[in-house]
């Protein structure tokens, strides 16, 4: 059965910006009422106020728990329920694994992952007592990475992370199941947003782009979440050639590391680098 969009009450990390902005705003236009968390208050604030006055503005950073828990615990005294939790805050890091220092790993480890984790441990026992609405007592959705099944050059870190939110949900999905709590991923290829700029400013170099890889906009990745919340599923890949080429990649790996040696040589070269919003 497809859940009710209007009314439903949806708290979205990372909503200050890119995709999180994005699905904000088409949530808020079928009639969703938001939770919007992210540390830029202003443009949380400047946000809700775009798209009206049901919306709650949660500032917070993901890498601090009792932030999460902050925000969790706001949108359950505002509506007493959550309907999906969108777990999206995140960033890049663009560096070799010998130069990313112990505290690189540490920080995105925390945002990326951390910052997923303690989102959706605070809200679980909630999300638990909850009655169902449309047939789902909840859903649970993570915007992990295509690189969370086959890791870019210059990105181990940051795809680790990725790997990881996807092994959380994998894990997660089978212990809710029988509870009618959806977990789903959601696997975006390169999408323009402010990705590549934040990437520079956690000290890599600016998120590389290889000239042939194939872009989307946030506006695509966000249709194809708000069609995975309307209709929960395993997976949402808003690219739908990406799951065949990871596939692919996945049973001929040499394959995959020639495709890859050539963003590498681009990347080294100073090659094309994502724009800037
Ligand atoms: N763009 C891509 O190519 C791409 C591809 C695959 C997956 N993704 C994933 O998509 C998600 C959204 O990225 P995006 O492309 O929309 O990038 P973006 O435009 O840079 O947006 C990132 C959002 O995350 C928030 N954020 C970052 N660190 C945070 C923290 N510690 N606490 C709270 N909020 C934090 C930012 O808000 P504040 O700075 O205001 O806190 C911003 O709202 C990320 O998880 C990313 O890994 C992106």
């Amino acid at each position: 059965m497809a859940r009710t969009l209007a009314g439903m009450h949806i708290l979205i990390t990372g909503a200050s910006a890119g995709i999180g902005a994005a699905l904000a705003r088409q949530l808020a236009s079928e009639g969703a009422i938001l939770a919007l968390m992210a540390r830029r208050r202003d443009r949380l604030a400047a946000l809700a106020q775009d798209l009206g006055p049901l919306h709650l503005v949660l500032p917070g950073d993901v890498g601090r728990e009792e932030d999460c828990r902050a925000a969790v615990a706001a949108a359950f005294q505002a509506w007493g329920r959550l309907d999906t939790l969108v777990c999206n805050a995140g960033y890049g890091l663009h560096r070799g694994v010998g130069d990313t220092a112990t505290a690189d790993w540490d920080a995105i480890w925390r945002t990326n992952l951390l910052g997923t984790a303690w989102c959706i441990q605070a809200a679980l026992p909630r999300l638990r007592a909850q009655e169902p609405r449309d047939g789902w007592r909840a859903q649970v959705m993570v915007v992990s990475s295509v690189l969370a099944r086959r890791a870019a050059p210059l990105g181990a870190a940051y795809s680790a992370t990725k790997a990881a939110q996807l092994s959380l949900c994998e894990a997660l999905r089978v212990e809710l199941a029988a509870e009618r709590i959806a977990v789903t991923s959601v696997h975006p290829v390169g999408t323009d947003s402010e990705f590549a700029e934040a990437a520079a400013q956690h000290g890599g170099a600016r998120w590389h782009v290889g000239r042939r890889e194939p872009r989307q906009s946030t506006a695509t990745v966000a249709r194809a979440m708000v069609r995975g919340i309307r209709r929960p599923r395993a997976e949402v890949w808003p690219a739908w050639w990406a799951r065949w080429a990871v596939a692919l990649g996945t049973l001929l790996p040499g394959l995959a590391d020639r495709a890859m040696a050539t963003r590498l040589a681009e990347a080294g070269r100073g090659g094309q680098t994502a724009p800037l919003p």
